[in-house]
């Protein structure tokens, strides 16, 4: 027998689906509008981790990272030259810090993901340039989903725009399949060829998650065995939006219902 490669199956959802990830989606929004005043000068990650652990707890909904793989914090905070997986800890914010919360609530069983940047104070005009060619590689691959495209037309969309921009996408993570799961099919990688990978399909929900870097796009791990830096100790931003596939084009579920898309947020 010819053994067949098989594509793992995608998962299709639907309108109950949808409305419950709108639901977890604008939750977790409304919690990265609501730790932004937090998010300063003198201030741990920890107090903002505690802060999300109020949050979900008076919202009945349950932070999904405690206790993922042995991960024992609601969030994830990651500053600087840390490329995602930050864990809080009780070290004050520093002016010039840029900050990416990542937050992950389990609202009704269903799973809204989302992460934007910060900035504590000033920071230096490349890391305000980073900060926009992220949000704009994000962007720009939300745009590209339509049923019909191809998972590589997400990742093409992303690395072509921030490469033109000498910037750098992080290979070692990927945007990933959710729902009632955390993490599903598919691997949603942020580069790649027009054209590659599966085809797009109404009911599809994933996230799309650039990390973008200064700098050249490899990482290392810390010795806590979650925090991912950059090798070359270049800056790295991330934006994270969890999405769907509609009959039309792409559904964001993680919208800000504030407005406050990336930095600067006017309070
Ligand atoms: N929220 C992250 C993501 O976007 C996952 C964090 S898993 C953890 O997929 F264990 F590191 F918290
Ligand atoms: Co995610
Ligand atoms: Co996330």
């Amino acid at each position: 027998m010819t053994r067949v490669e098989t594509q793992p199956h995608i998962r299709l959802h639907g309108p109950e689906g949808f409305a419950a990830m709108r639901k977890a989606g604008q939750l977790v929004a409304q919690a990265l509008d609501d730790v932004t005043p937090l998010v300063r000068e003198g201030v741990s990650t920890q107090e903002i981790d505690d802060f999300f652990w109020a949050f979900a707890e008076k919202h009945n909904a349950l932070p999904a990272t405690l206790g993922y793989r042995g991960y024992r914090k609601a969030s994830c905070i990651s500053l600087n030259h840390v490329v995602c997986h930050g864990i809080p800890n009780a070290k004050p914010m520093s002016s010039g810090d840029i900050v990416n919360v990542d937050l992950t609530l389990i609202v009704d069983g269903w799973h809204g993901d989302s992460s934007r940047m910060y900035v504590i104070g000033e920071t230096s005009r490349a890391a305000e340039r980073l900060i926009d060619v992220t949000y704009e590689s994000m962007m720009r691959g939300i745009a590209a989903v339509k049923p019909g495209a191809h998972l590589g037309d997400i990742g093409y969309a992303i690395q072509s725009y921030a490469e033109a921009e000498r910037c750098s996408v992080v290979r070692d993570f990927c945007g990933h399949g959710l729902g009632e799961l955390f993490h599903d099919h598919p691997n949603i990688l942020h580069y790649g060829r027009k054209g590659d990978g599966a085809m797009l399909k109404p009911g599809m929900i994933f996230t799309i998650e650039p990390m973008i870097n200064l700098g050249k796009p490899q990482v290392k791990f810390l010795s806590d065995g979650w925090t991912a830096v950059t090798r070359d100790k270049s800056l790295s931003a991330q934006f994270e939006h969890s999405v769907g596939v509609t009959e039309s084009g792409v559904e964001i579920f993680t919208t800000s219902p504030a407005g406050m898309h990336k930095p600067p947020y006017k309070a």
